[in-house]
Protein backbone atom coordinates (compact mmCIF):
# COMPACT_ATOMS: atom_id res chain seq x y z
CA UNK A 1 0.00 0.00 0.00
CA UNK A 2 2.83 2.09 0.54
CA UNK A 3 2.57 2.63 -3.65
CA UNK A 4 -0.50 3.93 -3.39
CA UNK A 5 -0.16 7.26 -2.44
CA UNK A 6 1.78 9.50 -5.26
CA UNK A 7 4.58 11.22 -4.17
CA UNK A 8 4.56 15.21 -5.19
CA UNK A 9 7.36 15.74 -2.14
CA UNK A 10 10.44 17.67 -3.66
CA UNK A 11 12.55 17.31 -0.11
CA UNK A 12 15.93 17.19 -0.94
CA UNK A 13 15.91 18.28 -4.47
CA UNK A 14 17.42 21.69 -5.70
CA UNK A 15 15.92 23.62 -8.86
CA UNK A 16 17.10 26.22 -10.77
CA UNK A 17 14.18 28.31 -12.08
CA UNK A 18 15.75 30.96 -14.55
CA UNK A 19 13.47 34.52 -14.42
CA UNK A 20 12.47 33.19 -10.94
CA UNK A 21 11.92 36.92 -9.45
CA UNK A 22 8.65 37.60 -10.39
CA UNK A 23 5.63 36.29 -12.39
CA UNK A 24 5.47 32.46 -13.36
CA UNK A 25 9.01 31.73 -12.28
CA UNK A 26 8.76 33.41 -8.34
CA UNK A 27 4.79 31.53 -8.33
CA UNK A 28 6.68 28.04 -9.51
CA UNK A 29 9.06 28.89 -7.04
CA UNK A 30 6.92 29.29 -4.39
CA UNK A 31 4.96 26.04 -5.01
CA UNK A 32 8.22 24.55 -5.48
CA UNK A 33 9.92 25.44 -2.56
CA UNK A 34 6.53 25.25 -0.32
CA UNK A 35 6.78 21.40 -1.73
CA UNK A 36 10.20 20.40 0.27
CA UNK A 37 12.20 21.88 -2.74
CA UNK A 38 15.50 23.67 -2.67
CA UNK A 39 14.83 26.25 -5.11
CA UNK A 40 17.12 28.94 -6.62
CA UNK A 41 15.87 32.01 -8.06
CA UNK A 42 17.42 33.22 -11.24
CA UNK A 43 16.89 36.66 -13.10
CA UNK A 44 19.16 39.48 -14.05
CA UNK A 45 19.07 42.04 -11.57
CA UNK A 46 20.11 41.02 -7.91
CA UNK A 47 18.16 42.56 -5.63
CA UNK A 48 14.35 41.70 -6.42
CA UNK A 49 15.94 38.19 -6.32
CA UNK A 50 17.22 38.71 -2.70
CA UNK A 51 13.99 40.47 -1.90
CA UNK A 52 12.09 37.23 -2.65
CA UNK A 53 14.82 34.78 -1.76
CA UNK A 54 14.66 35.95 1.72
CA UNK A 55 10.73 36.36 1.70
CA UNK A 56 10.40 32.05 1.18
CA UNK A 57 13.37 31.93 3.41
CA UNK A 58 10.84 33.59 6.01
CA UNK A 59 8.01 31.78 5.09
CA UNK A 60 10.02 28.41 6.29
CA UNK A 61 11.02 27.41 2.97
CA UNK A 62 14.26 26.66 1.42
CA UNK A 63 15.81 28.96 -1.10
CA UNK A 64 18.98 30.68 -2.64
CA UNK A 65 19.79 33.19 -5.77
CA UNK A 66 21.93 33.28 -8.86
CA UNK A 67 22.24 36.21 -10.88
CA UNK A 68 22.78 36.16 -14.76
CA UNK A 69 21.60 37.13 -18.14
CA UNK A 70 20.50 33.62 -19.58
CA UNK A 71 21.10 34.83 -23.09
CA UNK A 72 24.65 35.54 -21.69
CA UNK A 73 26.28 32.04 -22.51
CA UNK A 74 29.66 32.50 -20.23
CA UNK A 75 27.47 33.83 -17.47
CA UNK A 76 24.69 31.10 -17.78
CA UNK A 77 27.39 28.37 -18.09
CA UNK A 78 29.40 29.39 -14.99
CA UNK A 79 25.88 30.90 -12.99
CA UNK A 80 24.19 26.72 -13.35
CA UNK A 81 27.76 25.53 -12.78
CA UNK A 82 28.27 27.71 -9.33
CA UNK A 83 24.60 26.50 -8.25
CA UNK A 84 25.58 22.70 -8.93
CA UNK A 85 28.88 23.59 -6.95
CA UNK A 86 27.24 25.21 -3.98
CA UNK A 87 24.23 22.80 -3.55
CA UNK A 88 26.61 19.25 -4.20
CA UNK A 89 24.69 19.10 -7.35
CA UNK A 90 21.03 19.95 -9.51
CA UNK A 91 17.95 18.08 -9.50
CA UNK A 92 15.66 20.44 -11.70
CA UNK A 93 16.02 22.97 -13.97
CA UNK A 94 12.75 25.27 -15.17
CA UNK A 95 13.67 27.07 -18.24
CA UNK A 96 11.22 30.23 -17.75
CA UNK A 97 13.01 33.55 -18.49
CA UNK A 98 11.98 35.44 -21.15
CA UNK A 99 10.23 38.74 -22.48
CA UNK A 100 8.17 39.41 -25.49
CA UNK A 101 8.82 42.08 -28.34
CA UNK A 102 5.64 41.96 -30.46
CA UNK A 103 6.03 44.24 -34.37
CA UNK A 104 4.25 43.55 -37.09
CA UNK A 105 5.57 41.70 -39.70
CA UNK A 106 7.82 44.62 -41.35
CA UNK A 107 8.22 46.42 -38.20
CA UNK A 108 9.93 43.23 -36.73
CA UNK A 109 14.21 43.56 -37.24
CA UNK A 110 16.26 40.82 -37.07
CA UNK A 111 17.69 42.06 -34.02
CA UNK A 112 14.26 42.02 -32.43
CA UNK A 113 13.76 38.04 -33.91
CA UNK A 114 16.96 36.69 -33.24
CA UNK A 115 16.74 38.36 -29.33
CA UNK A 116 13.52 37.10 -28.63
CA UNK A 117 14.77 33.68 -29.98
CA UNK A 118 18.10 33.79 -27.80
CA UNK A 119 16.55 34.58 -24.25
CA UNK A 120 13.95 31.90 -24.63
CA UNK A 121 14.96 29.23 -27.11
CA UNK A 122 19.15 29.17 -27.01
CA UNK A 123 19.25 29.98 -23.91
CA UNK A 124 17.20 27.25 -22.92
CA UNK A 125 19.29 24.89 -24.79
CA UNK A 126 22.53 26.06 -23.39
CA UNK A 127 20.99 25.44 -19.54
CA UNK A 128 19.52 22.17 -20.79
CA UNK A 129 23.15 21.18 -22.06
CA UNK A 130 24.69 22.10 -18.68
CA UNK A 131 21.83 20.83 -16.45
CA UNK A 132 21.71 17.36 -18.30
CA UNK A 133 25.66 16.74 -17.90
CA UNK A 134 25.73 17.54 -14.42
CA UNK A 135 22.54 15.46 -13.82
CA UNK A 136 24.39 12.61 -15.37
CA UNK A 137 27.44 13.20 -12.99
CA UNK A 138 25.57 12.79 -9.59
CA UNK A 139 27.51 9.94 -7.83
CA UNK A 140 23.99 7.93 -7.31
CA UNK A 141 23.47 7.74 -11.04
CA UNK A 142 21.55 10.34 -13.15
CA UNK A 143 18.64 11.70 -12.05
CA UNK A 144 16.31 14.78 -13.30
CA UNK A 145 13.63 17.13 -14.56
CA UNK A 146 13.56 19.74 -17.20
CA UNK A 147 10.95 21.87 -17.51
CA UNK A 148 10.09 24.28 -20.15
CA UNK A 149 7.83 27.29 -19.98
CA UNK A 150 6.31 26.90 -23.16
CA UNK A 151 3.02 28.97 -23.85
CA UNK A 152 -0.66 28.18 -25.99
CA UNK A 153 1.16 30.14 -28.64
CA UNK A 154 3.26 27.49 -29.34
CA UNK A 155 0.10 25.69 -30.88
CA UNK A 156 -1.81 28.37 -31.73
CA UNK A 157 -0.78 31.44 -33.89
CA UNK A 158 -1.53 35.22 -32.90
CA UNK A 159 -0.33 38.20 -34.45
CA UNK A 160 2.75 40.16 -34.50
CA UNK A 161 4.78 37.34 -31.98
CA UNK A 162 6.82 35.72 -34.59
CA UNK A 163 10.13 34.95 -32.97
CA UNK A 164 8.32 34.46 -29.58
CA UNK A 165 5.59 31.67 -31.35
CA UNK A 166 8.64 30.13 -32.80
CA UNK A 167 10.44 30.00 -29.41
CA UNK A 168 7.92 28.46 -27.95
CA UNK A 169 7.51 25.74 -30.68
CA UNK A 170 11.05 24.77 -30.69
CA UNK A 171 11.06 24.15 -27.10
CA UNK A 172 8.30 21.66 -27.20
CA UNK A 173 10.31 19.94 -29.64
CA UNK A 174 13.69 20.10 -27.66
CA UNK A 175 11.72 18.27 -25.22
CA UNK A 176 10.55 15.83 -26.83
CA UNK A 177 14.09 15.17 -28.15
CA UNK A 178 15.37 15.12 -24.49
CA UNK A 179 12.93 12.66 -23.68
CA UNK A 180 14.36 10.18 -26.82
CA UNK A 181 17.89 11.46 -25.46
CA UNK A 182 17.96 10.80 -21.55
CA UNK A 183 14.65 9.06 -21.05
CA UNK A 184 16.07 5.99 -19.71
CA UNK A 185 18.34 7.55 -17.51
CA UNK A 186 16.08 8.91 -14.98
CA UNK A 187 15.75 12.67 -16.87
CA UNK A 188 12.69 13.88 -17.87
CA UNK A 189 11.91 17.05 -20.34
CA UNK A 190 8.41 18.30 -20.30
CA UNK A 191 7.27 21.80 -21.15
CA UNK A 192 4.06 23.96 -19.67
CA UNK A 193 1.90 25.73 -22.27
CA UNK A 194 0.68 28.60 -19.82
CA UNK A 195 -2.52 30.69 -21.01
CA UNK A 196 -3.07 34.38 -20.09
CA UNK A 197 -1.77 35.03 -17.15
CA UNK A 198 -1.85 38.38 -15.13
CA UNK A 199 2.04 39.08 -14.97
CA UNK A 200 4.53 41.85 -16.72
CA UNK A 201 4.96 40.27 -19.73
CA UNK A 202 1.04 41.39 -20.73
CA UNK A 203 1.07 44.82 -19.16
CA UNK A 204 0.50 46.22 -22.59
CA UNK A 205 -2.58 43.13 -23.30
CA UNK A 206 -3.56 44.13 -19.57
CA UNK A 207 -4.30 48.12 -21.05
CA UNK A 208 -6.60 46.99 -23.39
CA UNK A 209 -10.05 46.61 -22.10
CA UNK A 210 -11.05 44.60 -25.63
CA UNK A 211 -7.96 42.26 -24.87
CA UNK A 212 -9.40 41.39 -21.64
CA UNK A 213 -12.76 41.34 -23.01
CA UNK A 214 -11.50 39.00 -25.16
CA UNK A 215 -9.44 36.90 -23.10
CA UNK A 216 -12.56 36.95 -20.95
CA UNK A 217 -15.15 35.40 -23.60
CA UNK A 218 -12.58 33.03 -25.51
CA UNK A 219 -12.03 31.27 -22.32
CA UNK A 220 -13.92 28.94 -20.56
CA UNK A 221 -12.74 30.34 -17.35
CA UNK A 222 -14.14 33.38 -18.17
CA UNK A 223 -10.65 35.22 -16.64
CA UNK A 224 -7.08 35.80 -16.85
CA UNK A 225 -5.15 32.84 -14.61
CA UNK A 226 -3.63 34.10 -11.37
CA UNK A 227 0.47 33.02 -11.45
CA UNK A 228 -0.12 30.85 -8.40
CA UNK A 229 -2.42 28.57 -10.63
CA UNK A 230 0.49 27.23 -12.43
CA UNK A 231 2.06 25.45 -9.17
CA UNK A 232 0.78 22.27 -9.26
CA UNK A 233 1.94 21.93 -12.92
CA UNK A 234 5.36 21.98 -12.12
CA UNK A 235 5.05 20.84 -8.93
CA UNK A 236 3.60 17.79 -10.56
CA UNK A 237 6.66 17.72 -13.14
CA UNK A 238 9.19 17.82 -10.93
CA UNK A 239 8.45 14.85 -8.67
CA UNK A 240 8.50 11.32 -8.39
CA UNK A 241 4.56 11.30 -9.37
CA UNK A 242 5.38 12.04 -12.74
CA UNK A 243 8.28 9.60 -13.38
CA UNK A 244 7.09 8.42 -16.35
CA UNK A 245 5.75 11.53 -17.72
CA UNK A 246 8.18 12.25 -20.69
CA UNK A 247 8.06 14.43 -23.59
CA UNK A 248 5.24 15.79 -22.86
CA UNK A 249 3.21 19.25 -23.30
CA UNK A 250 0.97 20.17 -20.08
CA UNK A 251 -1.74 22.66 -20.80
CA UNK A 252 -2.90 25.45 -18.15
CA UNK A 253 -5.20 27.95 -20.47
CA UNK A 254 -8.73 27.53 -18.14
CA UNK A 255 -9.75 25.10 -21.11
CA UNK A 256 -8.44 28.02 -24.05
CA UNK A 257 -6.99 25.87 -26.30
CA UNK A 258 -9.83 22.74 -25.80
CA UNK A 259 -12.83 24.84 -27.25
CA UNK A 260 -13.80 27.02 -30.45
N1 LIG B 1 2.27 35.56 -18.38
C1 LIG B 1 1.73 34.78 -19.30
O1 LIG B 1 0.53 34.87 -19.59
C2 LIG B 1 2.56 33.76 -20.01
C3 LIG B 1 1.91 32.84 -20.85
C4 LIG B 1 2.65 31.88 -21.50
C5 LIG B 1 4.01 31.82 -21.30
N2 LIG B 1 4.64 32.72 -20.49
C6 LIG B 1 6.08 32.58 -20.31
O2 LIG B 1 6.38 32.54 -18.93
C7 LIG B 1 7.70 32.98 -18.73
C8 LIG B 1 7.71 34.00 -17.61
O3 LIG B 1 6.92 35.10 -18.02
P1 LIG B 1 6.17 36.05 -16.99
O4 LIG B 1 4.82 36.24 -17.52
O5 LIG B 1 6.36 35.56 -15.61
O6 LIG B 1 7.00 37.40 -17.25
P2 LIG B 1 7.59 38.48 -16.24
O7 LIG B 1 6.68 38.69 -15.10
O8 LIG B 1 7.98 39.63 -17.08
O9 LIG B 1 8.92 37.77 -15.65
C9 LIG B 1 10.02 37.52 -16.48
C10 LIG B 1 11.15 36.98 -15.64
O10 LIG B 1 12.24 36.64 -16.51
C11 LIG B 1 13.41 37.34 -16.07
N3 LIG B 1 14.22 37.60 -17.26
C12 LIG B 1 13.86 38.28 -18.38
N4 LIG B 1 14.87 38.28 -19.25
C13 LIG B 1 15.88 37.56 -18.69
C14 LIG B 1 17.19 37.21 -19.09
N5 LIG B 1 17.69 37.57 -20.28
N6 LIG B 1 17.96 36.46 -18.26
C15 LIG B 1 17.48 36.09 -17.05
N7 LIG B 1 16.26 36.40 -16.61
C16 LIG B 1 15.47 37.14 -17.42
C17 LIG B 1 12.89 38.57 -15.33
O11 LIG B 1 13.80 39.11 -14.40
P3 LIG B 1 14.83 40.32 -14.80
O12 LIG B 1 14.04 41.28 -15.64
O13 LIG B 1 15.29 40.87 -13.50
O14 LIG B 1 15.92 39.65 -15.55
C18 LIG B 1 11.68 37.97 -14.62
O15 LIG B 1 12.11 37.26 -13.48
C19 LIG B 1 8.20 33.52 -20.07
O16 LIG B 1 8.98 32.54 -20.71
C20 LIG B 1 6.91 33.74 -20.84
O17 LIG B 1 7.10 33.64 -22.22
C21 LIG B 1 3.94 33.70 -19.85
Amino acid sequence: MDDWKPNFDLSGRVVLVTGGSRGLGLAMSRALAASGATVVLNGRTAGPLEEQRDAIRAAGYSADMEAFAVDDAEAAVAGIHAVAKRHGGLYGLVNNAGHQRRHPIEEMSDEAFEDVVSVHLTAAFRLMREAVGIMRAMPDGPRGRLVFTSSVTARLGRRNIYPYAAAKSGLEAMARVGAAEFGGEGITCNAIEPGYFLTEINAPLLEDQAFTDWVTSRTPAGRWADPAELGGAVTFLMSTAASYVNGHELVVDGGMTAVL
